[in-house]
């Protein structure tokens, strides 16, 4: 069983994001356990406070060093990442010297109501991910324009073929992890 922290970039509790993460985590049963993170307990990024970490920072810094994988689920803001995860990222990339996403496998995916499903987020995001070397899954792509009942409460999806379009993302998902994951100790 395949061990995958969620980093969903939003905290709304009706968060479309959120839903479609529980969606997948549906879909990777039996193969790989979601570990969520909440993002909202970071303060906002700023040098100084390395001084004296918060806690919530190292936190969170260690359980992203410990991380098997990375599944970033965002929303899109003013076409680009939302603060909140950027401001995440930023934590656990510094200080400089100790990043502790080198290495990771990241998979990349986020959720619109819009026709665009973030997908400019998510080119930003694949961009940053690279930057800090992480290890990024490519294909598929899943832009995902969230309509109405598409995915349900149990956090089923109702559409055979959108469903199967997720099973895909989840299969490549798992296949990906097994060619490029490393022991965490090698990572950390
Ligand atoms: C500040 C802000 C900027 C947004 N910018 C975009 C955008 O660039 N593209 C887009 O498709 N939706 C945009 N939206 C709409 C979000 O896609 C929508 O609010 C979505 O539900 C947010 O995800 P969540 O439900 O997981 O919180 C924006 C929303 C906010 C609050």
């Amino acid at each position: 069983m395949k061990t995958v922290t969620v980093l969903v970039g939003s905290e709304r509790k009706g968060s479309i994001n959120l839903a479609l993460a529980r969606a997948i985590e549906k879909l990777a049963a039996g193969r790989m356990k979601f570990k969520f993170i909440p993002l909202g307990d970071l303060p906002m990024y700023n040098d100084d406070l390395w001084a004296t970490p918060p806690a919530s920072v190292v936190a969170f810094k260690e359980v992203i060093a410990q991380s098997e994988a990375i599944l970033f689920v965002t929303p899109e803001y003013n076409r680009t990442i939302p603060p909140l995860l950027a401001n995440a990222i930023s934590w656990a990339s510094k200080p400089y010297g100790k990043n502790v996403w080198v290495g990771k496998p990241v998979a990349i995916t986020g959720t619109t109501p819009g026709a665009l499903g973030t997908a400019v987020a998510q080119s930003h995001l694949r961009y940053v991910a690279t930057v800090l070397d992480m290890i990024v899954l490519g294909q598929p792509e899943v832009y995902f324009q969230m309509k109405p009942g598409l995915i349900d409460e149990n956090a089923d999806v109702t559409d055979e073929t959108t469903k199967a379009f997720l099973q895909a993302f989840v299969d490549k998902f798992d296949a990906f992890l097994d060619r490029v994951a490393l022991p965490v100790a090698e990572t950390a």
